[in-house]
């Protein structure tokens, strides 16, 4: 074995999103809790990822699953408490695992102690100058522009004055719960730089910048140019003036100032839904260490626009020297199961149709294949809870449990993210699957159908979805070629193929088509997502050395 070139930490490293209401509940309550997390930590440590990204535990009134806040500072008591957070600090580091937590500074909750204020303090009072308060067209009865909220409707919301009168509007980018704040405000600006710390100093290792390109306006708030009942589609967006304004950037280097000033490797990675070629503007050496590759996850199940993406997002971070992430699922998509179990569409990159049956065994069978691409490319991976159960998204939950603002904010017409959120399934043969104490209902409910999914099974299944990701995991810190930065393609492997290899000694081959490929002479296999033999089936991934000899894959 070659000697790992020294990085650090966050360039290539796995991490797995906890998504903590649906983790695993130490309180039996049926939501999922930093207990519940802290009990699992070895199990993390034995799946064998770098660093875990646990989604929002603060306070709140839980309009958005968390993302609501009313303070950034504290624990919601349905989720444990600040001792909790601390040794779980403790207990993942002893692990040898990194802990990054969420930074919510777009918005607050309706109910923080700073709206409740400007709220109380009436139009033109200075406390609602930490959020957008503004006055109504037509008299105050339209809206002050036509901005549309990420999940329907207008990104405005009308509210009554301390004298009971109809009055002021105020902006929310996501639900009416959740009204961005201003961070033209100094107030705004100090009081997270705090937070920032608070978080660091306590030894989380980074935090994850949720909704990073919401976080800058256009002054003035012009129109946007939305037409009626326009769709939020930032991705396409071009020079927006409530979405990846370039003030943001300014916001992203006060806080990457701040994290460079403690000790050890703090990193901040941000989600940033934007045209792809803006995407590197995140990036640069004075932002944020990483961004989220949506443009990875988002992309169909064929060679052309997967290679395509893997080549643009390279080829855009190099010249700024970050490292690509790459992402198939998170608590805001459709599983990659469920997607990749679709008729993929063509050459446009566009999401998978939502409506067509789906067949669960194909895209169980690609999304392994697809874990062995991403944890064979250049840079971090992210791994969403359950996904290395092989778990798909459930699309049949009773319309009475959905919970997603999305469902409501579209008049029921968009069931939202809840199927990607369905509580983990870890031991047992009926829910709530060790997920919660026997006999508790789990805030969603779980398939009966998850029995043969459970963790505890998979775990002792050589050829299970969860052996796959823990051996791919193990490799990945062991061979000498998965840490290099560089990738190189092979130029003979076919339209329907991915092969590329990393040096030194190591190729990644998948079969994307409908014929097999042949393997002879392309190296010997250390890991397959399926059954091969001297040929690669339709939707397989093979890792291969070839260097004619299979690595030592003991521990060094
Ligand atoms: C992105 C988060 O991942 C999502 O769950 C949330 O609804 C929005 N940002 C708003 O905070």
């Amino acid at each position: 074995m070659g000697s790992v070139p020294a990085q650090p930490w966050w360039r290539r490293a796995v991490v797995y999103e906890v998504y903590l209401r649906s983790f695993s509940d130490a309180s039996g309550d049926g939501l999922g809790d930093v207990g519940g997390l802290r009990a699992r930590l070895p199990y993390l440590a034995e799946l064998g990822v770098d660093a875990l990204w646990v989604t929002p535990c603060y306070p709140s009134p839980m309009a958005d699953g968390g993302y609501d806040i009313t303070d950034h500072t504290d624990v919601d008591p349905r989720f444990g408490t600040l001792a909790d957070v601390d040794a779980l600090l403790d207990e993942a580091h002893a692990l040898g695992l990194r802990v990054v937590v969420d930074l919510v500074a777009n918005h607050t909750s309706e109910q923080h102690p700073w709206f409740r204020a400007a709220l109380a303090a009436g139009p033109g009072a200075p406390e609602r100058a930490r959020y957008f308060f503004r006055d109504g067209r037509a008299g105050g009865d339209e809206p002050p522009n036509d901005w549309v909220s990420a999940f329907g409707g207008p990104a405005w919301t009308r509210v009554r004055e301390p004298d009971g009168r109809p009055g002021q509007w105020y902006l929310h980018t996501f639900a009416p719960e959740q009204p961005d704040v201003d961070w033209g405000d100094a107030a705004v600006q100090q009081a997270y730089d705090d937070v920032v710390r608070f978080w660091l100093d306590r030894g989380a290792d980074g935090l994850r910048v949720d909704a990073a390109p919401a976080m800058a306006k256009k002054p003035g708030l012009p129109d946007a140019g939305h037409g009626p009942g326009a769709r939020f589609d930032s991705r396409r967006w071009t020079d927006s003036p409530h979405w990846d304004v370039d003030d943001v950037h300014a916001i992203l280097r006060r806080w990457r100032a701040i994290g460079d000033g403690y000790p050890g490797d703090r990193v901040f990675v941000s989600e940033a839904v934007v045209r792809p070629e803006r995407l590197s503007r995140y990036v640069r050496p004075d932002e944020m260490h990483t961004t989220f590759n949506f443009d990875f996850l988002i992309a169909p199940w064929r060679a052309g626009p997967l290679r395509e993406v893997i080549d643009r997002t390279i080829a855009g971070l190099r010249p700024i020297g970050a490292p690509p992430t790459w992402v198939l699922s998170s608590h805001d998509e459709t599983r990659h199961v469920t997607r990749y179990a679709r008729p993929q569409p063509g050459a446009d990159p566009a999401a998978p149709d939502g409506d067509a049956p789906v067949d669960l065994e194909l895209g169980l069978r690609r999304a392994r294949a697809a874990a062995l691409l991403s944890l064979a490319l250049p840079g971090g991976a992210y791994v969403y809870q359950g996904e290395e159960l092989g778990l798909p998204e459930v699309e049949d939950l009773p319309e009475e449990v959905l919970q997603d603002p999305t469902w409501l904010r579209s008049g029921h017409t968009v069931r939202g993210r809840d199927g990607c959120r369905v509580p983990l399934a870890w031991s047992g043969d009926t829910p709530p699957f060790g997920f919660t104490a026997p006999g508790v209902q789990p805030w969603l409910p779980q398939p009966a159908a998850w029995a043969v999914l459970t963790a505890e099974r998979q775990r002792t299944d050589p050829d299970s979805t969860w052996s796959l990701y823990r051996d791919a995991l193990a490799l990945r810190r062991q061979l000498p070629g998965l840490a290099a930065e560089e990738l190189g393609w092979d130029a003979d492997a076919g339209a329907d193929v991915l092969s590329f290899r990393r040096a030194p000694g190591f190729r990644c081959l998948v079969n994307l088509g409908e014929q097999p490929v042949g393997l002879a002479g392309r190296g010997r296999v250390l890991l397959a997502s399926g059954p091969v033999s001297d040929v690669l089936p339709p939707d397989t991934a093979v890792w291969l050395a070839t260097d004619g000899r299979r690595p030592d894959l003991r521990s060094p």
